[in-house]
Parts: structure tokens; C-alpha cells; sequence
């Protein structure tokens, strides 16, 4: 979506920054000076006891002095909220009073529809809540009661109830003119194959609402009074609204709480959260009704850095928790991961907070174990290590799971850990684990070759600042692609002050003139100045879009494969003192062949070369991370690409 010009100055002008930043800090209000604008309180963005956080509300910026954080009202709650860029615009227009500008025809559909149903859903969360209250309800008010909800918690949670009745929803929005059609895509009625009548999908169930990081209802689960019922939790059906994979319960307000310095807990299920929230641990959400997915512990992590996750201390809780292990694996990254409570076996938190208090929940929870911990277990516990070929297998079951850590830091890490771990299990005579002088037997041995070109830095630092020249040349001369390219402009990484100054106006910017005006002409014609700059495909005025297009994106991927492999070399040289294993020589080598053919495409190896749209020649990786790019800036070749 593009914002038209002038919207985001108008975001500013009516906003106030102290405002906007008040929500989060606590202003030091001897050192402040309300009257003029000068604020102070201790930062949001770093631990300490000290007013360095400044805030100049007249001009709508604000600056630690301790870390050195700064920047505006968006890029604040940007970092705080733990949004995109376009997402902070949309919090701040709704805070401002301001609409925000239709986005493309097919997306505006789709969020209609969306919002018709929410509206529907809305409707159906509110039928449900008053038949609670009526005669009808009064079995489900006693079964509530009996698990220890009041009135006004089953009130705070809108917990409805649907009576055991095929056409009692239907009926209620038929009367509100809500066409069957709506109500049966909503997940709220289903009709049969046979062609009958549309009938209610939720029957004598205690309703449970559910509702999106916004407070749209989007969902319901609905528990069986009848223990014999066929399913005791019957959920919504994925819907164009309902993604289940992708939502939490009680999203917003765990946010919200956790915002305020509580731990978030993952708990299974509705009945769970809800007691938890009730007993104080208000920074509770759960998945709905499935595992919890990769989205889900994204979700999550832009909650909390690290949630604790409540499980059932049985066997299925354990095997869960173990699976999730997997899951969370490949997404680690320092300073973010997971905890596990491990509840009495045979009780979730629902029942224990009823059996033993919260205080027994605290300390539970304060007695999380960290994730190491776990995989530890579930690789060793009820096993026997007593042969060496025992031994080795825990091994490679180990190095297996590790290796799928994406994080080089982390995984390193876990491997001390592991070897610590290890040294406790076996005894202290083969301290080295993971440095494969026993184990693996045999491995490659780092090529002089390899090395000479992994520290053959060279003048890369030179190539990377015009490639990213020409990127963001790229963008100056077509600012209508700067929307596709948005996210990856936010999270490029920069080398110069002046590239990171046309960054940011070109993410304010929709038109040449704008972006002349909030960049200044000086630095823009520094970052034309170099021919290679001015001439390069796609950055002169004359190439077309698509054109331009194919060579950001090219560019994009050239720097990531760069940088990635730099990277790759980085840690793999920092781990090679202490796992030199066949696993890191071999990256190493991978990692400098593939820096290599991204440093110098066209020139010397042509091997794996294929050429681009555009007549420029790449090599497989950075294809790879080319179509990535291309999928996510939304350009349509990109299936077919991956499909050759
Ligand atoms: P549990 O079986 O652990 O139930 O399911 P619970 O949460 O303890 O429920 P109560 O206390 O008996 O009322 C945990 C979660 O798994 C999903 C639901 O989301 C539930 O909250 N579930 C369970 C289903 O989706 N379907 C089922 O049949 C059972
Ligand atoms: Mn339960």
C-alpha cells in the first residue's frame, strides 16, 4: 500500500510524540519541562535507573543518550509495539483520528469480506453470550460456576452458550438480514453434501470467543456440556477470517501484559488460559486446538522473548513439548527462545491453580526448565548408555537436533551445554564432545586454500556500498516500487550515514519530488555521483519499472548472499577452535565458494551461472535468494521460476 503524499506529515503533526511515548514510560517529572516540550524518563529501549531517554515533543523525535536509540513516533512504535512499519502507520492514523488510504481493489475486497465477517462472527459471539443468560442456559451457567468462573469472569471473557438447537443461530441472523451464505463461510453453519438445510455448527456448547491481535472476533471454540459428546472441543473451521495456525487465544490482551513486564505462559487450552489470567498470570494466550506452528512461536516471540510453555506434566504434554523442540529449532536466535513448565502429571494449570493456588503456579513457573534442558531429556531419559555404540548414537541423535539450530550462536552455545550435560552422564574423560578428535572418526581438514580465500577480504566493503547505491538509486528514480520493496528497505543493512538517509526518506516518500525534498539534494547527488551508479541498469530514468524492478531485487540478493556468506565464515572460524567437526570445514568451504561466486559474478566462474531477465548473470544461490526476494516483493515469476 502507498500512502498518499502528505499523509505521514500530517501522522506527525497531529501527534505528539510525549504522548505517544508517555504510554510507555514513566516521565521523570523534576527533570522534565512539560511547557516546552522536554521530556525525560529512564529509556524503554534499555535497563536503567536514570532519566536518559529524551524526548523533543515539538519536534516529534526522541533520543536515549545511554543506548543511543532515536527516531520518531513510528519508528517507536515500531521497536515497542513489535510491528512492520506499515502496521505502526495504521496504529498511529487510528490513535491520530486519521483513515487510512484504500489499499489496491483485490485487497480492499478481500478486507471487506474479511470485515463482513468479523461482523457476522461479532454478531453470533453476542447471540451466544445472551443465551447464557436465559433459562436455556442455565445448565451451562451451574457447569461454569462449577469450575469456578463468576459471573462477571464468564462476562469478561464473553463466554456464550449455544443451545442444543440446529436453526437457533441461523434463525437470529436470518432476522438481522445476515444472507446463510455469509454465516456458512463464517464457519457458523455448515450444509450438508445432501443438499438439506444449512444447520448450526455449534449445539449445546459453552462458547468461547475468539478474537484476532486487534479484538475482531474471528473464531469460537465451543466445549460440550455432554461428556459423551463426540468431540469435547469443537472449534471454528478455518475460514477467510479464522487461520488457526496463525492466531492465539487471548492475543491482544496477553500482549498487552506482557508489555507491562509479565511472563508470557503458553497454556493449552481456553480453560486453562482463562483461570491462569483469573489467578494473575494475565500474560496468557494458547494455540487453538492444534500444535503449536512455527507462525504461532513467531507470534509469540513479538510478544515475549521468551515464553514459558505450560504443559500437562503426562506423557502427551512431554511429547508435545518435545515436538515443539523441533519446531522452535531452526527460528532461535540470541536472547530469544523458549522455557517449559512441567506440571504434576495428570493436571494443567486449570487444575492445579484449583488444587494448589497460584503461588504453587508461580513457583512452578519460576521452576521452568530452559529448552537445552529438555532435549536433554528426551534424549536420555529412560535410556541405558552402557556400550560405546549407545553412546555414539545419543551422539548423533544430539548433533542432529543441533544442527537444525539456525543461529550459529545459539547452536554453539547449546553444544557447550550439551558437552556439559555430557560430561555430568559420562564422567569427565571425554570432556571434548563436540570437537571430533575421537568423534567423528574422520572429517575434512581445512584447505590452506580455503582459508587464503575466506581472509582475502579484499575491497568488498567498496562493492557492497554501490551495490547498495544502486539499489537505493534504483528506488529514488522508481518510487512507485518502493511499497513492494518496503520490508526489504527496513531491514537492509547499511554501510553509510547518507544510504541510510535516503533509506528512511524513501520510506516516507511516494513521488521523485517528495523524496527530493526529504533527502536533500546534496546527498542524492552523492549517491549519483558514481557513473557505475548513474549508469547502472535500472537506476537511470529512461528503464522501465519491471526493469528496475529485476535489478533490486537482483542487487538485494547479491548483497544478502554476500553478507550471508560473510557471515557463514564468521562463525564458522569463531567455532572452529572449539568444534572443528566435519560439519563446520564443510560449511566453511560452502560458505566461501558461495562468497566467492557472489563477490565476483561474471567473471571468473561461470559454472552455475543462468542468466537473469535482464542479461545479468547470477549463480544458484544467489538465485535462491533471488526468488525468495522476488516471492516477497510479490513479483509473479516467481513460481515459475522455482518450478524450472
Ligand atoms: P484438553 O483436553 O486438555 O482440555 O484440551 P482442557 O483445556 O483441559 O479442557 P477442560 O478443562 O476439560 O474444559 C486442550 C485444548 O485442546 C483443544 C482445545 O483447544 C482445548 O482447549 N481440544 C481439545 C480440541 O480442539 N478438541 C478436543 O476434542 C479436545
Ligand atoms: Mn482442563
Amino acid at each position: 500500500m502507498s500512502l498518499p503524499p502528505g499523509f505521514l506529515d500530517e501522522l506527525r503533526t497531529r501527534l505528539s510524540m510525549a504522548q505517544v511515548a508517555g504510554r510507555k514510560v514513566l516521565w521523570d517529572t523534576r527533570k522534565s519541562n512539560q511547557g516546552k516540550g522536554d521530556m525525560w524518563a529512564p529509556c524503554p529501549f534499555h535497563q536503567e535507573k536514570t532519566a536518559s531517554f529524551h524526548v523533543d515533543d515539538r519536534k516529534g523525535f526522541y533520543y536515549c543518550f545511554g543506548c543511543h536509540a532515536k527516531g520518531d513516533a513510528i519508528s517507536f512504535v515500531r521497536e515497542t509495539e513489535n510491528v512492520g512499519f506499515m502496521e505502526a502507520v495504521e496504529i498511529l492514523a487510528r490513535e491520530a483520528g486519521m483513515t487510512m488510504p484504500a489499499r489496491d481493489p483485490r485487497a480492499q475486497e478481500k478486507a471487506d469480506k474479511r470485515a463482513g465477517l468479523a461482523e457476522v462472527m461479532e454478531m453470533a459471539v453476542q447471540h451466544y453470550r445472551l443465551q447464557l443468560k436465559t433459562a436455556a442456559g442455565s445448565a451451562a451457567r451451574d457447569y461454569l460456576a462449577g469450575r469456578g468462573l463468576t459471573g462477571e469472569a464468564q462476562d469478561r471473557w464473553e463466554i456464550g452458550f449455544a443451545p442444543d438447537n440446529r436453526q437457533g443461530l441461523l434463525a437470529h441472523l436470518k432476522e438481522k438480514d445476515v444472507p446463510e451464505e455469509q454465516v456458512i463461510e463464517a464457519g457458523l453453519a455448515a450444509k450438508p453434501d445432501d443438499g438439506g438445510a444449512a444447520y448450526d455448527r455449534f449445539r449445546g456448547r459453552i462458547i468461547f470467543p475468539i478474537r484476532d491481535a486487534r479484538g475482531r472476533a474471528i473464531g469460537l471454540g465451543g466445549r460440550a456440556m455432554d461428556p459423551n459428546a463426540r468431540a469435547k472441543y469443537l472449534n471454528s473451521p478455518e475460514t477467510p477470517l479464522f487461520d488457526k495456525g496463525r492466531s492465539l487465544y487471548n492475543h491482544a490482551p496477553a500482549r498487552e501484559a506482557a508489555g507491562k513486564d509479565q511472563q508470557l505462559i503458553v497454556a493449552e487450552g481456553y480453560m486453562d488460559v482463562i483461570a491462569l489470567a483469573e489467578a494473575g498470570f494475565t500474560a496468557t494466550v494458547a494455540p487453538l486446538g492444534t500444535a503449536i506452528t512455527e507462525d504461532q512461536l513467531r507470534l509469540m516471540w513479538r510478544i515475549h522473548p521468551e515464553p514459558v510453555i505450560a504443559l500437562d506434566g503426562d506423557t502427551a504434554g512431554l511429547r508435545a513439548a518435545m515436538r515443539l523442540i523441533d519446531v522452535a529449532f531452526p527460528l532461535l536466535e540470541a536472547g530469544h527462545s523458549l522455557r517449559f513448565c512441567l506440571l504434576p502429571e495428570g493436571q494443567d494449570p486449570d487444575d492445579l491453580l484449583k488444587a494448589r493456588g497460584p503461588g504453587a503456579m508461580q513457583e512452578l513457573l519460576d521452576a521452568s526448565l530452559p529448552m537445552v534442558q529438555l532435549l536433554w531429556r528426551r534424549e536420555t531419559e529412560g535410556k541405558v548408555f552402557d556400550s560405546p555404540e549407545r553412546k555414539a548414537a545419543l551422539d548423533a541423535d544430539l548433533r542432529q537436533s543441533l544442527r537444525t539450530i539456525a543461529d550459529p550462536s545459539v547452536r554453539s552455545h547449546y553444544g557447550d551445554e550439551i558437552r556439559r550435560l555430557r560430561a555430568e552422564l559420562f564422567g569427565q574423560n571425554r570432556p571434548n564432545f563436540s570437537r571430533g578428535r575421537t568423534w567423528p572418526p574422520k572429517g575434512p581438514v581445512v584447505q590452506p586454500a580455503t582459508k587464503a580465500t575466506m581472509l582475502a577480504a579484499g575491497d568488498d566493503a567498496t562493492t557492497d556500498v554501490l551495490r547498495e547505491a544502486v539499489i537505493l538509486a534504483a528506488l529514488v528514480t522508481h518510487p512507485s516500487l518502493i511499497e513492494r520493496f518496503e520490508s526489504a528497505l527496513e531491514t537492509l543493512d547499511l554501510t553509510t550515514h547518507e544510504h541510510n538517509e535516503v533509506r528512511n526518506a524513501l520510506l516516507r516518500c511516494n513521488t521523485r519530488e517528495e523524496i527530493d525534498a526529504a533527502a536533500g539534494t546534496e546527498t542524492l547527488e552523492k549517491l549519483f555521483a558514481p557513473r557505475h551508479v548513474r549508469n547502472a541498469p535500472g537506476a537511470r530514468e529512461a528503464d522501465g519499472d519491471d526493469l528496475a524492478a529485476q535489478c533490486i531485487v537482483e542487487g538485494l540478493a547479491k548483497l544478502s548472499a554476500r553478507r550471508g556468506a560473510d557471515r557463514e565464515i564468521r562463525e564458522a572460524m569463531e567455532d572452529l577452535t572449539e568444534l572443528a567437526d566435519e560439519g563446520v570445514t564443510w560449511r566453511l568451504a560452502q560458505a566461501a565458494a558461495a562468497r566467492e561466486k557472489a563477490g565476483r559474478s561474471g567473471q571468473e566462474d561461470r559454472t552455475e551461472f543462468e542468466v537473469a531477465p535482464n542479461g545479468v548473470r547470477i549463480n544458484r544461490e544467489e538465485r535462491d535468494a533471488f526468488d525468495k526476494l522476488l516471492r516477497d516483493a510479490g513479483l509473479s515469476d516467481a513460481g515459475e521460476r522455482a518450478e524450472k
